[in-house]
């Protein structure tokens, strides 16, 4: 049987895609070899690639004036892609601080220009959360601004994209396709492909045109959007098979009804969990309301010592990897697209269970 699955990332997939991809494994389309087997360059391929482009343009109403590319690296080499794209003619960019992975992008940033940090992080009646944009210290003459939705470590969200002119870089990786979003307020959006998209291997950049030449001289080719954008994300020999595999959930999220709907499903899936944790004394979620993640909830126990007691028998209930990530410790349910209401109802009914049992 399948368990629910509520890992941070590589994290779940769809099951409908996983038989899909089962399916055409050995024999693609009657080709008579898998996808994985393939020329990049083969039209067989290209169309492939084309129709997952073409997908995720519908599924985020990407405008035509912005480039979707499908880059390898991870959302952290775009850390130092996004300076070395963008600090070209003007060195210097805002970096909007609000936990872990925000930090990890600024440092690399620092590397390469000017950056100006601007701290948002901060605790209102003990609870972790985001300050007003009308406190923070922006410049008036930065290249960019780059913030991070979704810190997937704290549980941290963004209740709205920040009203800014200076174009508007934003780390996507654990939110992207969760919630309809306005790709028009953005200079640049990137995430790593292995929590709403698909497997690890893919990073998707989504940038405007105009901020294509913009880069430092000595960018290598293979991280210079212009040449990929000019390639078609084949500079080299792209992560076919995860590029594939993303066409796949791309495909699924259309047939559920598009980001708007699966939106839907993620708020109940939100307010079924806090609003367990809410009304327990047991557990507790460490984030002001407003600021709190509708993909990764972090959750401690009123009793510590029953943390590990608390993994063992979640995994005998079929509900995997509920750990916090190491820095923090703590529990965390991370729950993408892929994971189910009746996924999110069964860890509530096994917290509950756990409650009458050791609480
Ligand atoms: C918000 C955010 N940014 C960046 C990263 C780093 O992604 P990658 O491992 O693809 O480099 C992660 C990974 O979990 C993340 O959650």
């Amino acid at each position: 049987m399948r368990a629910y699955n509520f890992c941070a990332g590589p994290a779940a997939l769809p099951t409908a895609v996983l038989e899909k991809a089962q399916q055409e494994m050995l024999d693609w389309q009657g080709k008579g070899l898998s996808i994985m087997e393939m020329s990049h360059r083969s039209n067989d391929y290209v169309a492939v690639a084309e129709k997952a482009e073409a997908d995720l343009r519908k599924l985020m109403n990407i405008p035509e004036n912005y480039k979707v590319l499908f880059l390898q690296g991870g959302a952290s080499l775009q850390f130092s892609a996004i300076p070395l794209n963008l600090l070209g003619k003007n060195s210097k960019a805002d970096y909007i601080h609000t936990g872990i992975w925000s930090e990890k992008a600024l440092k690399e940033a620092k590397r390469y220009g000017d950056v100006n940090v601007v701290d948002a992080a901060t605790l209102i009646d003990g609870k972790h959360a985001i300050t007003e944009q009308s406190t923070w210290n922006l410049s008036n003459d930065a290249a960019y601004i780059h913030y991070a939705d979704n810190e997937t470590i704290g549980g941290l969200q963004f209740a709205n994209v920040p009203d800014v002119k200076t174009p508007l870089v934003c780390d996507y990786s654990s939110s992207i396709l969760s919630a309809p979003v306005d790709v028009n307020k953005f200079g640049l959006i990137y995430a790593g492909a292995q929590k709403n998209i698909g497997p690890a291997g893919l990073t998707i950049v989504i940038i405007r045109d105009d901020l294509l030449d913009q880069t430092k001289p000595e960018i290598p080719s293979i991280l210079k959007y212009a040449d990929q954008a000019k390639n078609g994300s084949m500079v080299n020999t792209p992560a076919t098979y995860a590029w594939y595999l993303s066409g796949l959930v791309f495909e699924w999220l259309l047939e559920q009804g598009g980001v708007e709907a699966i939106h839907k499903v993620n708020q109940e899936k939100a307010k079924l969990l806090y609003g367990y944790i809410d009304a327990s004394d047991f557990y507790n979620n460490p984030i002001a309301v407003a600021n709190r993640s509708m993909m990764n909830v972090p959750f401690t126990l009123a009793d510590e010592a029953l943390e590990k007691t608390f993994l063992k028998e979640a995994e005998a209930n079929h509900l995997l990897n509920l750990a916090g990530h190491r820095s923090v410790g703590g529990m965390r349910a991370s729950i993408y697209n892929a994971v189910p209401l009746e996924g999110v109802q069964a860890l509530v009914n096994f917290m509950d269970e756990f409650t009458k049992r050791h609480g």
